[in-house]
C-alpha cells in the first residue's frame, strides 16, 4: 500500500465528527485538558496555541479554564463545529484556518500544544517546518507539548489488523509499517450494517524518541521532559504514548 503525500486533505474532509473525536465525551476532553494544563503549567490569561485543534474539544476546555486560546486547523468542517460550540458555550476562542506548517505568529504565545496523534503527517521537511513554526510563534521561555506515538511506543504493540465499534459503525484498520519510509500506513474501512460506507488512508511518519528530541533541539527548544500520556509517569521504554514538554 502506497499512500500519497497530502493524504490528510482527503482523510479529514467529510470525516464524521464523532470519528474525528474518537468517540470522546466532553468529560474525557475536560480530563485531557486538565492534564495538558498541568504539563504546560498553564495559568489564567495565558495565551495558548492549539494546533491542530480539530473541532476545538481541547481549545474550548482550556478557554473555559481561563486561557486565551487560538485554535488552528485546516479542515473547514471542524472549524465550523468549533465556532458553533464556542458560541453555544459563550466562550471566546479565535479559530483560524491555516496549514500547521505555516503559522503566522512570532513571539506571541505562552504555550502551544499539538495533541493526540497530530504529528508526523508530512515528510521530514514538513514535520520540521511545523516544529519551526511553533517555535517561532512562542515567546522566549514559552512551553510546547507534543503528544504522539513514537517508534518505541507503537512497534512493540503493532497490530496489522484492528476492529472497533463506534456507535452503529464498525471501524476496521489495516496497517502496514513501511520500514523503508519509516511510515505507518493505514487503510481505514468504515462499515454500517455490514456495508462499507467510507474508506480512507493515512500515512504517519514514526520517529524514535531521540529523533523527536533532536528535531526539537534543532527548532530551538530545550529542557525536554517526556511523560507517558496514559499514566502521567516519566516516559520510559514500555510507555504507551509520549507527551513531550519542551521550552523555547
Ligand atoms: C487527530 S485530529 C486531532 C485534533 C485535536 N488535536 C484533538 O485532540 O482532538 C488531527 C487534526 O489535524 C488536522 N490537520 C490535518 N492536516 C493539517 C494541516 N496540514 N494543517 C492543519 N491541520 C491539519 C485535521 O483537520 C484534524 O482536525
Amino acid at each position: 500500500m502506497d499512500v500519497q503525500e497530502g493524504w490528510w486533505k482527503a482523510f479529514f474532509s467529510d470525516l464524521p465528527l464523532d470519528v474525528q473525536v474518537g468517540g470522546r465525551t466532553q468529560t474525557q476532553s475536560r480530563a485531557e485538558a486538565e492534564m495538558i494544563a498541568e504539563l504546560l503549567d498553564l495559568g489564567p490569561d495565558q495565551a495558548v496555541l492549539d494546533v491542530p485543534c480539530g473541532e476545538g474539544r481541547i481549545a474550548l476546555e482550556l478557554a473555559e479554564m481561563g486561557c486565551t486560546v487560538t485554535g488552528v486547523d485546516i479542515t473547514p468542517q471542524f472549524l465550523d463545529a468549533a465556532q458553533q460550540a464556542a458560541d453555544t458555550r459563550g466562550l471566546n476562542v479565535l479559530f483560524v484556518r491555516r496549514d500547521m506548517r505555516d503559522l503566522e505568529w512570532e513571539d506571541l504565545f505562552d504555550a502551544a500544544l499539538c495533541w493526540w496523534g497530530s504529528f508526523g503527517y508530512f515528510d521530514d521537511e514538513g514535520n520540521r517546518a511545523f516544529l519551526d513554526a511553533v517555535s517561532r510563534a512562542l515567546k522566549p521561555g514559552g512551553r510546547f507539548l507534543l503528544e504522539t506515538h513514537t517508534l518505541e511506543t507503537l512497534l512493540p504493540r503493532y497490530e496489522p489488523h484492528a476492529e472497533s465499534e463506534m456507535g452503529d459503525r464498525i471501524i476496521v484498520q489495516d496497517r502496514y509499517f513501511n520500514h523503508v519510509t519509516g511510515r505507518i500506513q493505514t487503510e481505514w474501512t468504515f462499515k454500517r450494517d455490514d456495508r462499507i460506507v467510507m474508506r480512507r488512508q493515512s500515512s504517519i511518519r514514526l520517529y524514535t524518541y531521540k529523533q523527536i528530541v533532536d528535531r526539537l533541539w534543532d527548532a530551538g527548544f530545550k529542557s525536554l521532559q517526556g511523560y507517558d500520556t496514559t499514566t502521567g509517569e516519566p516516559f520510559e521504554f514500555g510507555s504507551k504514548r509520549l507527551s513531550l514538554v519542551a521550552s523555547k
